[in-house]
């Protein structure tokens, strides 16, 4: 059975695979063709955090695909009342995928290893799986290909999207250097790290003059954590940690001048939501190199393309 976890299981063959399909699948719409290939099979949505692009694309997806999403946000279940195991067994019997943005990955990789249904990883704390591959179809359609991605750069905190985003790249052969004073501590996997630098593709370093030279794409994620926040606001008990990353990353910030100074055929990315003057400046979002939104909605496109590989019903497409 197919999961989407971390990319570590995936092949590059794979990774080609669900980028073509994205591309027909998008192809397709533009066109005006109906693309239900998922007719009657239903994706069970397990939100333990907030989201909004997450949930948007996988629903809507489900929907063009003809099938049907169930939003379960984890405060209205009864998770908290038993054992994970037990509950997440019983979630699984309702639908034919189980999309999980969960707390913890340890979670997920529980959820999977019943082999009931595939499961995706929608964005814990090690992994996002369904943004690093929307983001890689986004630079295979602004550079004209994948196989013309010759180097991403990085910059900010090491996360979830990070770890995700450069191993996928350094399997697709792509350069990938890293400007990042620190990795969020709970997002490491070392196993990941390895994988990922024995391509000898991966380059992390604290100049950003170097990690910017040559690049294709710049791209940034925020430097906090959503459990940080509360309603807008930072949460008390996160306050000093909010604060002192406030210092440590600021060197690393997304914006207009470093980019035209060291970078200036790059595109900008985001995954967002996107902390304005913080890991990411306006004049960075609103450049004309931006493909923030285009990214966003490939979410949409990549999302669907995810469930269709995930049921394996690929080569009725392509
Ligand atoms: N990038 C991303 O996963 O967005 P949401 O948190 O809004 O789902």
């Amino acid at each position: 059975m197919r999961h989407l976890i971390s990319l570590k299981e995936q092949t590059r063959d794979d990774l080609l695979t669900l980028l073509k399909l994205a591309e027909t699948i998008k192809r397709r719409r533009q066109a005006g063709e109906p693309t239900n290939y998922l007719p009657r099979q239903t994706l069970i949505m397990l939100f333990q955090k907030t989201s909004t692009r997450t949930r948007l694309s996988f629903e809507a997806g489900m929907t063009e695909l003809g099938g049907h999403a169930i939003f379960l946000d984890a405060k209205t279940t009864q998770f908290s009342l038993t054992d994970f195991r037990d509950e997440i067994q019983a979630v699984m019997r309702f639908g034919q995928i189980l999309m999980f943005r969960a707390q913890k990955a340890a979670d997920v990789i529980t959820a999977a290893a019943y082999d009931r249904v595939p499961v995706i990883d929608a964005c814990s704390e090690k992994y996002h799986p369904a943004q690093a591959l929307s983001d890689l179809l986004t630079m295979s359609e602004a550079a004209g290909g994948i196989e013309k991605v010759k180097k991403i750069a990085w910059l900010g905190i090491e996360n979830n999207v990070s770890n995700t985003l450069m191993l996928a790249a350094a399997k697709l052969g792509i350069k990938v250097a890293i400007a990042a004073p620190e990795a969020d501590k709970n997002s490491v996997d070392p196993e990941l790290n390895a994988v990922a630098g024995a391509t000898g593709l991966v380059k992390r370093t604290p100049d950003l003059a170097e990690a910017l030279t040559d690049a294709d794409f710049v791209h940034t994620d925020t430097w906090m954590n959503m459990e940080f926040f509360e309603n807008g606001q930072v949460r008390p008990e996160f306050k000093s940690e909010y604060e002192r990353r406030l210092r440590v990353f600021a060197p690393y910030q997304l914006n207009a001048e470093a980019v035209e100074r060291y970078a200036p055929a790059a595109r900008i990315m985001h995954c967002m939501p996107c902390h304005v003057g913080y890991e990411i400046s306006r004049d960075a979002i609103d450049h004309p190199h931006s493909i923030i939104f285009d990214q966003a909605e490939n979410r949409l496109h990549m999302q669907k393309a995810m469930l269709v590989w995930l049921l394996e019903k690929e080569k009725e497409i392509l």
